[in-house]
């Protein structure tokens, strides 16, 4: 069905330190969600807060009712689930919150040192049926009066492992501030450390109840669960589970990524606030922009700034982003970059579009990747959809709404708005092209069609071949001539095959309600992908705007970061390419 799998992953406190760490664990659920992982997300309260709230809890000299003080402290949990589901639904990552009431998650034992022994499984799956994340507290359950119980400390990992165990999840993951289980804490002094790389549960038992909940790894053991344990944004860690208990081969620490800014506009802007909090992987090293003293007055390091593009291409660098739009001086700087080896991430659908056959051509002479998801609806991982589904199965059609800012027009006017009013809405939230006709004709997504089009057959040529005749607006007054109240206009991007003709137009249609393209409002953008055996996968998300498009341009600059060599092997790199690397280790 597309998907690859479904995953418990659980962020603990200590990865969730403050409110900002929520953008941190989207980061995470971003990248699972477009490799096409459904993904049950169990959040602790902030680091703190739990013994803040048992703290408050306690009256001198009264003994305390351990189903009041349980439900003081499961506020803590709640809290940041709404955190994180505010902080989802940010990037427009469809997201479900449910409380243990909800999903009937029953527990059995001392108040406030519970086991969790049933959960309505059905509920859990009826909104994964919707929705890519579901985010449940963990700790806290119910017991058969209904009244809320806590799990024991760390009883995140319990809760976790249990709805693993009972959802026979593909993945579970127990998120740390630690890149896996070592054999001592690596925090404390003295040599460092040997991390396992697989630890039976037996093994686990052994080490410090702080790091993995001892009654957790009991019962994985007793329900045969595998489980890993690692930080955020990486997929290693340490294997726990039934094998034997072996250790890690040493490794180096991956250095941040060195990226280059070119455009420090809505996406330039987002992308910069997401590496400041991501500053032990990412590094801004340059932005390239016109107006300094706006990007100044917009937070941009001054020292960072520089208004010549390929000045800015040729720092020491390991991935330019792209974030000017349109084609000129776009494409050169992409090729530019491109050709020196270093990786490009962009969200530029027309340069693709336009340029797409030479900037791979670029990128296969540099042995450099060219990144875009974020070309095609922000953040939205359709591309990524697309390819996937195209690699199962044969696909028959794609239907999408994929421009917001002539949602946003077409709602408007069917308020009564003029269509510049609605034009001024749309630019100022920051969907709108430089040319906002670009997106009335349907050009823009004319141009998110061609690359549609390549993530379906490896292929650039549609191009030219794009309908665009019926998007014009001169057509809205037509479809609203007959048109009945409970149907909505959108624009609609289709491509469809018809034996070995592909057919693609972009044009204004009326949509009964139970289409899934009429609910789409605004920046939200969808596809409906079917196949030729009947299946039909629905994708949807945010397709504009500063933070959805800045979600998946950070996300393509962490896959550019699994790529980028460990420090003993870019030493090596630096002798054959003295221009990308740091003068200290050349010398090295
Ligand atoms: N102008 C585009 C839109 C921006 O309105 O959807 C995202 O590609």
């Amino acid at each position: 069905m597309g998907h690859s799998g479904l995953a418990v992953c659980k962020y603990g406190g200590s990865v969730l330190r403050s409110d900002d760490d929520f953008a941190l664990v989207v980061h995470d659920l971003y990248r699972r969600v477009r490799r096409g992982q459904r993904v049950v997300a169990v959040v602790s309260a902030l680091a703190g807060t739990t013994d803040r709230l048992l703290n408050r809890a306690r009256f001198d000299g009264v003994e305390q009712d351990p189903h009041a003080v349980a439900g003081l402290v499961e506020t803590g949990e709640v809290e940041s689930v709404a955190m994180l589901r505010l902080a989802l639904d940010r990037v427009g990552v469809p997201s479900e919150a449910l409380d243990v009431g909800a999903i009937s998650l029953r527990s059995v034992g001392e108040p406030l040192n519970a086991t969790p022994i049933d959960v309505d499984l059905k509920r859990i799956h009826r909104v994964l049926e919707e929705k890519c994340v579901l985010v449940i507290p963990g700790f806290v359950g119910r017991d058969q009066g209904d009244r809320p119980t806590l799990f024991g400390r760390g009883g995140s990992d319990l809760t976790a492992l249990f709805l693993a165990g009972q959802l026979g999840a593909d993945h579970c993951r127990l998120i740390k501030d630690v890149d896996g289980l070592y054999e001592r804490d690596p925090a404390r002094p003295g040599p460092a450390p040997r991390r396992y790389d697989t630890m039976r549960w037996d093994d686990v038992l052994h080490l410090d109840g702080s790091i993995v909940q001892h009654k957790a790894v009991r019962f994985a053991r007793e329900q045969v669960i595998s489980f890993d344990v690692g930080e955020l944004l990486t997929e290693g860690g340490t294997r726990v589970g039934p094998g034997s208990s072996e250790y890690a081969s040493p490794r180096w620490p991956n250095r941040p990524l060195r990226i280059v800014l070119l455009g420090f506009g809505t996406v330039g802007q987002g992308v910069y606030r997401f590496a400041e909090r991501l500053s032990d992987r990412l590094v801004v090293v340059r932005i390239a922009t016109r107006d300094l003293e706006k990007a100044e007055r917009a937070g941009a390091a001054t020292s960072l700034l520089t208004d010549d593009v390929f000045d800015a291409v040729a720092s020491n660098c390991d991935v330019v982003v792209e974030a000017i739009g349109g084609l000129d001086p776009a494409r050169a700087a992409i090729e530019s970059a491109l050709h020196m080896g270093r990786h490009v991430v962009t969200a530029n659908k027309a340069v693709v579009a336009r340029y797409g056959p030479e900037l791979h051509r670029a990128a296969e002479r540099g042995k450099a990747k060219l990144r875009y998801s974020a070309a095609v609806g922000g953040g939205t991982p359709i591309l990524e959809a697309v390819q996937r589904i195209a690699g199962e199965s044969s696909i028959e059609s794609i239907r999408a709404v994929l421009n917001g800012t002539t949602n946003v027009v077409l709602d408007c006017v069917s308020e009564g708005k003029s269509v510049d009013t609605a034009i001024r809405e749309a630019k100022a939230a920051g969907f709108a092209e430089a040319d906002p006709h670009d997106d009335l004709n349907g050009l823009d997504a004319a141009h998110k069609l061609t690359l549609l089009w390549h993530a379906w057959t490896g292929r650039w040529s549609v191009p030219a071949c794009v309908d665009c005749a019926g998007a014009s607006l001169e057509r809205l007054t037509v479809l609203q001539s007959d048109s009945h109240e409970h149907e909505v206009i959108r624009q609609v991007a289709q491509l469809r095959r018809d034996g070995d003709v592909i057919h693609a137009r972009v044009r204004l249609e009326r949509l009964q309600p139970e289409d899934p393209l009429a609910g789409i409002r605004r920046e939200q953008n969808a596809a409906v992908i079917r196949t030729i055996d009947g299946d039909s996968h629905v994708v949807r998300g945010r397709g504009a705007g500063r933070f959805p498009t800045a979600e998946a341009v950070v996300a393509d600059l962490l896959d550019c970061a699994d790529d980028v060599p460990d420090p003993v092997e870019s030493m090596e790199f630096s002798v054959a390419r003295p221009s990308i690397v740091p003068a200290q280790a050349v010398t090295c």
